[in-house]
């Protein structure tokens, strides 16, 4: 969280120029809000980065990281364009009126149900991941008599320096075609041959929450030395290089991440170095950033609710949300800072446990964070959610999921509404008795 905290005159935690005790009043809590002031800084940081070279380039948003129709729309204004991983978010983007020719769609297990609708929607690439979508797309472009554009998905064979769940460069995953084993040319192959396929580039992402270009930079070192050989043996030459996405971002002030501004020079600087090493001609580049755009813009509104301390000396104190809004804790340790939003911070301020109220001991958003003197009904403000916490929100012990609401300058909007309890059954169905069971 490298970004000033700024508080109204009465000592309110203000989030795009609103007062976040406001929101909590209007929306509820838990709470997202993202300040779309900081979406836009980020897509300007990585479009300014890739114009100072000499280089065609396309900065698509990975939606995974926070799909709604809202954000879509805005993705659209800022002329980003746009990676969907499921028929779900495809299908987000689409009633958004989100441009299909600028889509890509990813996925190690796309269906044949979402190749098709992904055909016929007429989007702008496919990113093959295996021979069995390989095959199945192909006879899929046949029966809607169309010519699809493909990407292939390789695996480098690097390892990133991040948490394994989100590690996948290495050349045991299950994405991709691994580039060392000959799987990566048999696919290259195939799909040049292909009269109903358009080879268009070739792709790898690496790993998620990186804080250099360095994985960056082996894989494209790795990946040149086969495109040179391939170049040589097929007479092709792949036309954009998409290096992903895995851009870093500052959660806590432990976290040091390059900026856009060097990862992107190391990245073209590394591409333009191997085209010029072997005489070849220099792609466009292409990047798939998701948490780099929208983590640091978003925010998470709790009230804070029981709190207890240990004989050893903790204090827990609880929140109305937890493992069910952010999944990130339980699932990858992650780390999170965050303050009293309905008072300034006083000099006064003593470690505490902030824990989310699901039924599991697990269920702990922030493990120890100096707060001041926390008491029942404050609001306690948790940073850098805007990527993945949304996007991988759920309903265990049926709680419904929060609101969504934008900020920015002075405004706010809500964008997702938040769920009720009858939303939470509306698809289930009573129990028959047995006799009427067929
Ligand atoms: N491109 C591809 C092919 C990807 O698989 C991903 C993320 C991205 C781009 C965007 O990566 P980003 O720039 O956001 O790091 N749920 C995890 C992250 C999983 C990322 C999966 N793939 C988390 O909360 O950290």
């Amino acid at each position: 969280m490298n970004r000033e905290r700024i508080y109204s005159q009465e000592g309110h935690l203000m989030l795009g120029n609103v007062d976040s005790v406001q929101l909590a009043k209007t929306y509820g809590t838990p709470l997202y809000v993202f300040d779309t002031e900081i979406i836009r800084e980020k897509a300007a940081a990585f479009k300014e980065a890739f114009s100072r070279y000499p280089v065609n380039y396309q900065i698509a948003y990975a939606s995974k990281a926070f799909s709604t129709v809202a954000m879509v729309q805005l993705v659209d204004e800022l002329g980003l364009a746009l990676d969907v991983v499921s028929g779900g978010e495809l299908y987000t983007a689409l009633s958004a009126d989100y441009p299909a020719e600028r889509i890509h769609f990813h996925g190690n297990n796309k269906s044949e149900e979402e190749l098709r609708y992904a055909v016929k929607a007429g989007i702008g690439a496919v990113i093959v991941d295996n021979f069995y979508e390989l095959d199945m797309l192909s006879n899929i472009a046949r029966e809607e008599n169309k010519i699809v554009k493909v990407m292939l998905r390789i695996t480098p064979g690097v390892e990133a320096d991040t948490h394994a769940y989100i590690s996948t460069g290495q050349e045991d995953s299950k994405f991709g075609f691994y580039l060392t084993k000959g799987d990566a040319e048999e696919a290259f192959r195939r799909t040049i041959r292909d009269p109903q396929l358009l080879l268009i580039g070739l792709h790898f992402h690496i790993g998620s929450q990186l804080f250099t270009a360095k994985t960056h930079e082996q894989a494209i070192q790795a990946l040149y030395e086969y495109v040179d050989q391939w170049y040589k043996t097929y007479q092709f030459l792949p036309g954009i290089i998409n290096v992903g996405g895995g851009f870093g971002i500052r959660y806590t002030e432990s976290d040091l991440p390059e900026t856009p501004q060097t990862f992107i020079g190391a990245i073209v600087e590394c591409i333009l170095r191997e085209c010029e090493q072997r005489n070849l001609k220099v792609p466009e580049i292409w990047i798939e950033p998701g948490r780099a755009l929208v983590g640091e813009a978003g925010t998470t509104l709790y009230t804070v609710g029981s709190m207890k301390s240990t004989r050893e000396g903790r204090t827990y104190i609880a929140v109305d949300g937890g493992m069910t809004d952010n999944l990130r804790p339980a699932l990858y340790q992650s780390k999170y800072e965050a303050a009293i939003a309905n008072r300034f911070p006083s000099e006064s301020e003593k470690a505490v446990t902030v824990a989310g109220k699901c039924c599991e001991s697990g269920d702990i958003l922030i493990d120890s964070i100096e707060l001041s003197a926390v008491k029942p009904g404050d609001l306690l403000a948790v940073f850098c959610t805007g990527a993945y916490g949304y996007a991988m929100a759920n309903n265990y012990n049926r709680l419904p999921r929060p609101a969504v609401v934008f900020v920015e300058a002075g405004e706010a909007q809500l964008v997702v509404k938040r769920e009720s309890y009858e939303d939470l059954i509306r698809h289930d169905l009573p129990l028959k008795k047995r006799s009427q069971i067929r």
